[in-house]
């Protein structure tokens, strides 16, 4: 019952915080100078364009309406529109003189319609078009779009157009045309060679279609493109999974020499392909690659092999953001850093990188910017001990590890000293707190620490968040000042709090970098302002306040709910005991050495050493305790994958297909079973069907889970177990009554 309870609060909780507008950026600020000038009409079940909207409306979002039909007067009255968005609102057409009376139009979005044929529209102003996931059958544009001088952003695409015909584009000839956004995810059956040439003004273009066993197509529409302006490419879902690739379909992007940008998205790459991909990208012109969402697959036994180019690429800048391990494998090169000498900005996120590779610190001479936020990255996995390296970013300026495991302040302060250009370091969104006295290089001039536990003073609205001042104390006793504050009032309580005696260069040093009001302004210019002025900033405070009460609320009575953690435990049991009489039939005859080997993650050693180790030892029970040994340099997660396969590899297989439930997870924290690569598929179900043990915070119980684990690995003694499950709930709970315990 109190579960329930807790439920609810949660959900109320994170429906609180997702609630916001969803009103369109581009729109607002190309269109909206006033924000009386908005009508947000999504969703209100309408069926007519209502005519008693505002003369002066310059946004109206009439989307998931089932409008279906638009008379011409439709919006007659608007004079002033700028920004018309009309998504998912089943129209079938557009009437020919519907917006005659709005020449102030900027921004169409009539995307997810039914329209039969892409519809008649002279729009002088229009910028931003979208016409995509539509129900037309051909990309013809109507001539009328030869007017659209304007035009900055068209968008196509319709699952039934499945083939591109030479004179479809004939209309945008002589039209200057920034980005093109064709396709619908589709596949294309036929493309008329010279269609994309048409289109000699165009700037970008993304294909959201599928090439998968039409390569040709490709070639054709890459051997266009090279005779028309684009720079930049992008392709959303060029391969699905399953799809044989031979050759290099990219091959052509070697003899375009106006491309610069190439992006690739949402899409299964194997490593074969990517060997030759990368090839071609590096005899490009191309500066910029970006790889989105990909999922990676290792089909080459020693990953990518790109050895003796003796051509310096021209790449400058490498996006990774999101990839998916088919296997639990990161990719392994053998190239030479040095040809990559232009190479100044490597983004690599959301990747599950947990160990920086040795040869990226001192290999790549001229790097600027790394950006590898959002990974799994702790101290030692950025700064691996076994690393040998001379130097380490010897031109890095901007670093960001945000969003990782990072923890110790002092031990990241002492090693940015290796780096002897680095200007900006962002370490927000880690789990860093103040452990020791830290000493910045005076070269740093920016430094993020938002969203750490820092500061382990009280305070009113951030219990557990930033301190730039925390951190402004080390500074100042580096060589302080001239870094950039953010002068807010969420500051505002810190400054007036702090012991300003700490800061040697105070307050001359000090000044407020943004908002902009308070730009260059010494910060005991924001010591003197009283609440008054903070008030804009009120409501956010007020919303936080409430936020954490109902946290605080929902805490207390999840404390409350010891009886959860309990009937996991009980769960756990009658799972084992149905399963005990199967096991020992199916396992006779087999001797084992150890009743258990375990695997655990070096971040959880210490737990391991005193905590799992000794106690099971001391009861006798004998372990297999291995210990891994890394092999510096190498990827973590191959390493760790090297270990499994190389020690356990039999009692592993035997645990999936003889014996159920030979393993005995052990939970530190709660890890979602998605996380596990997809070729780990067998294993994922079993983590979701199979008990598991976890690690209890609650002292109390942790006699509980001792015994529990204990009788699991020696087969013995379930009642004694029982029996202190059965004390434990008795002790710390109410919630299940006595005579329900007394049962066992
Ligand atoms: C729209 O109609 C549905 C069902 O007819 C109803 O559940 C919903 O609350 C309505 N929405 C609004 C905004 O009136
Ligand atoms: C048009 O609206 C759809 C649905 O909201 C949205 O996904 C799309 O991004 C919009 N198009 C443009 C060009 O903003
Ligand atoms: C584009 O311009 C060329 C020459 O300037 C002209 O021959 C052609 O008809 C124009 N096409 C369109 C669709 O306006
Ligand atoms: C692109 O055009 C150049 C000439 O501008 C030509 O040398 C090259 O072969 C063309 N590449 C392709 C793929 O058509
Ligand atoms: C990737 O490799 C697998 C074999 O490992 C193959 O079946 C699949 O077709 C390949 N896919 C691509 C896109 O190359
Ligand atoms: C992929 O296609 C090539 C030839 O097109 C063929 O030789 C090869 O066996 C195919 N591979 C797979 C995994 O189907
Ligand atoms: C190409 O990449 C550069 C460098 O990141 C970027 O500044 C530019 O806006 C991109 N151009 C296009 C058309 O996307
Ligand atoms: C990522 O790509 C896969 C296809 O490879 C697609 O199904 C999925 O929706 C994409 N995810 C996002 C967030 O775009
Ligand atoms: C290296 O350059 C030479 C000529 O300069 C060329 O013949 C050779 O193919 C190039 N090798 C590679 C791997 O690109
Ligand atoms: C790297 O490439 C060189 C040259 O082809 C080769 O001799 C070497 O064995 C490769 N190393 C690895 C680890 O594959
Ligand atoms: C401020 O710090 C100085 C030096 O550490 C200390 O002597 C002084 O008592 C502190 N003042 C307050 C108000 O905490």
């Amino acid at each position: 019952m109190a579960a329930s309870v807790c439920a609810v609060l949660l959900s109320l909780l994170i429906l609180d915080i997702t609630a916001g507008d969803d009103l369109d950026e581009n729109g607002l600020n190309l269109c909206v100078t006033s924000k009386s000038q908005i009508q947000d009409l999504s969703r209100k079940n309408l069926t007519l364009v209502p005519s008693n909207l505002p003369g002066n409306t310059q946004y109206l979002d009439l989307s998931y309406n089932a409008l279906r039909t638009l008379t011409e007067d439709a919006f007659s009255e608007l004079r002033n529109l700028c920004f018309l968005k009309m998504a998912d609102c089943g129209l079938t057409e557009i009437p020919p003189h519907t917006f005659e009376k709005t020449p102030l139009l900027k921004v169409l979005n009539v995307s997810q319609n039914r329209f039969a044929i892409i519809p008649d529209l002279s729009l002088q102003n229009i910028q931003i078009l979208d016409l995509s996931f539509n129900l037309y059958k051909s990309y013809k544009l109507p001539y009328s779009y030869q007017r659209l001088k304007n035009l900055n952003i068209l968008a196509l695409g319709s699952t039934n157009a499945n083939s591109v015909l030479y004179n479809d584009f004939d209309a945008l000839q002589n039209v200057t045309l920034p980005h093109l956004i064709l396709g619908s995810g589709t596949k294309w059956r036929s493309y008329e060679s010279g269609a994309f040439a048409k289109l000699r003004l165009l700037g970008k273009i993304s294909l959201k279609t599928t090439f998968c066993g039409n390569l040709d197509l490709l070639e054709a529409i890459l051997v266009d493109l090279n005779q028309t302006q684009v720079t930049a490419m992008q392709f959303v879902h060029v391969f699905p999974d399953i799809c044989n690739v031979s050759g290099n379909p990219f091959a052509s992007i070697q003899s375009m020499p106006r491309i610069q940008n190439l992006t690739i998205e949402n899409t299964w790459t194997n490593s074969s392909f990517m060997e030759d991909f990368l090839k071609s990208v590096w005899l490009s012109t191309i500066r910029e690659l970006s790889l989105v969402n990909i999922t990676y697959n290792e089909d080459t036994p020693s990953g990518f092999q790109l050895p003796n180019q003796n051509h310096t690429a021209a790449i400058q800048f490498i996006t990774f953001y999101g990839i998916n391990h088919y296997q639990y494998k990161y990719p392994t090169f053998n190239m030479s850093f040095e040809l990559i000498s232009n190479l100044r900005y490597i983004k690599f996120s959301r990747t599950g990188m947990n160990i920086l590779p040795c040869y990226l610190i001192s290999e790549i001479p001229n790097l600027e910017t790394l950006d590898i936020s959002d990974n799994l990255l702790g101290d030692t996995g950025f700064w691996w001990p076994g690393c040998s390296y001379t130097s380490v970013f010897p031109k890095l300026k901007q670093l960001s590890l945000s969003k990782n495991r990072f923890k110790s302040l002092s031990f990241i302060a002492e090693h940015t000293h290796q780096m002897k250009l680095l200007v900006s370091l962002d370490l927000s969104f880690n789990s860093i707190s103040l452990d020791g006295v830290t000493h910045w290089p005076f070269w740093l001039k920016e430094l993020n620490l938002g969203n750490n536990n820092l500061g382990d003073r009280p305070s009113p609205n951030s219990p557990n968040s930033l301190t730039c001042f925390s951190a402004a104390t080390q500074f100042a006793n580096a060589k302080g000042g001239n870094n950039p504050f953010v002068c807010s009032c969420d500051s505002f309580w810190f400054i007036t709090s702090l012991n300003k005696s700490l800061l040697p260069d105070w307050p001359l040093q000090y000044s407020c970098s943004t908002p902009s009001a308070y730009a260059g302004k010494s910060l005991t210019a924001i010591e003197g302002l009283n609440t008054l002025s903070c008030e804009t900033w009120l409501q956010a405070v007020l919303g936080l306040a409430v936020l954490f009460a109902i946290v605080a609320i929902s805490g207390f009575i999840f404390m409350k709910c010891d009886g959860v953690w309990y009937s996991k435990m009980l769960w756990v049991w009658i799972q084992m005991k149905r399963r005990g009489q199967k096991r020992t039939a199916m396992l006779q005859g087999v001797a084992f050495q150890y009743h258990a080997f375990i695997s655990y993650s070096h971040h959880d050693a210490d737990w391991v050493d005193a905590q799992l180790v000794a106690c099971l030892e001391g009861a006798g029970l004998t372990l297999c305790v291995h210990e891994r040994d890394f092999v510096p340099g190498e990827w973590i997660l191959d390493n760790i994958v090297k270990c499994v396969e190389s020690s356990y590899k039999t009692l592993f297989h035997r645990s999936i297909s003889v014996q159920q439930d030979s393993m005995v997870f052990i939970l530190l924290e709660p890890i979602p079973a998605d996380s596990l690569p997809k070729r780990y598929l067998r294993l994922r179900s079993v983590l979701k069907q199979q008990t598991y043990l976890e690690w209890p915070r609650d002292e109390r119980k942790r006699r509980v889970f001792w015994a529990s684990l204990k009788a699991m690995l020696s087969g013995a003694n379930k009642f004694m177990v029982l029996k202190d499950v059965a004390l434990g709930i008795t002790e710390t709970t109410t919630l299940i009554d006595h005579d329900w315990t007394d049962a066992f």
